[in-house]
């Protein structure tokens, strides 16, 4: 059945050669955009949407999440805001919280985050292995993850468990823990930073997962400077993932590479870091993306209009950009080209905001503004 989307008032297409409309509409049929244009020239569809002016972009794309989780780390978060610094050793606590966790209450929670993403405007969404740390749980995260999310990510190079040997556990991740996840997943990625997994560590891991035909993302400079951009570039990874502490030679490396710098703001805020330098990435000429980072311990949030938000009055993007990054240039990150969009052919994931244009999203901070959802053509709200 066809929709007709009609009384659009800025419809972004994120299309180069339809570009952003005004007094436009749009065609879904089934799960599928089939028409975007002005709405004088609008073909006829089996049912008609006035949405009255508000503006209409395509539903965001979250490529960072970690959503297979159980527990709660509010002591922490307590603690950092009292001035203590966030460190990788809590993902722990997670770990400990997840394994004890049974399928249901993992799916039920993963569930639940997911919705409350959808209904901020989220219709495609990344989430990621990496609170089981043993074959079994790893396996178990993949399965359960593979039936909720969009896209998964294998993260078992997230934390040495704690009492383990490294270069076993490195070992361990390479062989077995590949083996046991692959049937699940699409990508690989690995914690390079201090307190996590060294540069040799990661590479490693990197170069096993990509002899297995994953797609690799790099968790990199987040705490502080370090090879994991570089290391992201080199092995072609779709997407290093924090960017917070970047040297120069990192920003050219991403500038001349198709590594999308994918940027956390709410992870920055949360953990009480410098916000990462979005501006000095896009004037190099780097894909810059914007992400949620949902997970219970550096950043518990699902929404991407904060990071939206965040990204204009912080971090100097234009609104323009930031609404990209985080639509197109989340799909850009997950080497994708059917979400992101809103041109005949790709997914109908629609976000309608109850404002008549997208500056709201920055004018507005803080007001939740979505007002329909609609992901693989189907309404949500
Ligand atoms: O992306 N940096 C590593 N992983 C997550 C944090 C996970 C946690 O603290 O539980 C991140 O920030």
């Amino acid at each position: 059945m066809a929709v007709l989307i009609t009384g659009i008032g800025e419809l972004t297409t994120n299309d180069p050669e339809l570009g952003k409309l005004r007094d436009a509409a749009l065609v879904l049929d089934g799960e599928t955009v089939a028409w975007a244009g002005p709405a004088g020239r609008a073909p006829d569809a089996d049912e008609r949407v006035d949405v009255e002016g508000r503006a209409v972009l395509p539903g965001w794309v979250d490529s960072h999440t970690h959503l297979v989780f159980a527990g709660d780390r509010t002591a922490e978060f307590e603690a950092r805001m009292a001035g203590q610094a966030y460190a990788a050793g809590g993902i722990a606590v997670t770990v400990d919280a997840t394994r004890a966790a049974s399928d249901e209450q993992l799916v039920e929670n993963l569930r639940r985050h997911v919705e409350e993403a959808a209904a901020q405007g989220t219709t495609c969404l990344e989430t990621k292995t990496g609170y089981g740390l043993t074959v079994a749980d790893e396996a178990r995260s993949a399965r359960i993850a593979g039936e909720v999310a969009d896209e998964v990510t294998f993260l078992g190079a997230h934390l040495v468990p704690p009492g383990a040997d490294a270069e076993s556990y490195v070992d361990l991740v390479c062989g077995e823990m590949l083996d046991a996840v692959a049937p699940h997943v699409r990508w690989a990625d690995v914690f390079c930073e201090t307190g996590a997994f060294d540069e040799a560590q990661s590479a490693r891991v990197l170069k096993a997962a990509a002899e297995r035909g994953l797609g690799l993302r790099v968790h990199g400079n987040q705490l502080g400077e370090g090879p994991g951009v570089r290391l992201a570039v080199e092995l072609d990874a779709a997407s290093v993932d924090h960017c917070t502490y970047l040297s120069d030679a990192d920003v050219e490396a991403l500038a001349s590479s198709n590594t999308v710098a994918t940027v956390l703001p709410a992870c920055d805020l949360s953990t009480r870091q410098a916000l990462a330098p979005a501006r000095r990435l896009l004037d190099a000429g780097a894909t810059v993306a914007l992400a949620s980072n949902a997970n219970p311990g550096s950043s518990y949030t699902t929404s991407m209009a904060f990071c939206v938000t965040t990204a204009v009055l912080q971090m100097r993007m234009t609104v323009d950009e930031a609404v990209w990054s985080a639509t197109a240039g989340g799909a850009r990150a997950l080497r994708r080209e059917d979400v992101g969009y809103l041109r005949p052919g790709a997914r109908a994931d629609v976000h309608v905001l109850d404002a008549p244009s997208t500056t709201h999203l920055a004018y507005r901070p803080g007001v939740p503004l979505t007002h329909a959802v609609w992901r693989k053509g189907a309404r949500l709200r």
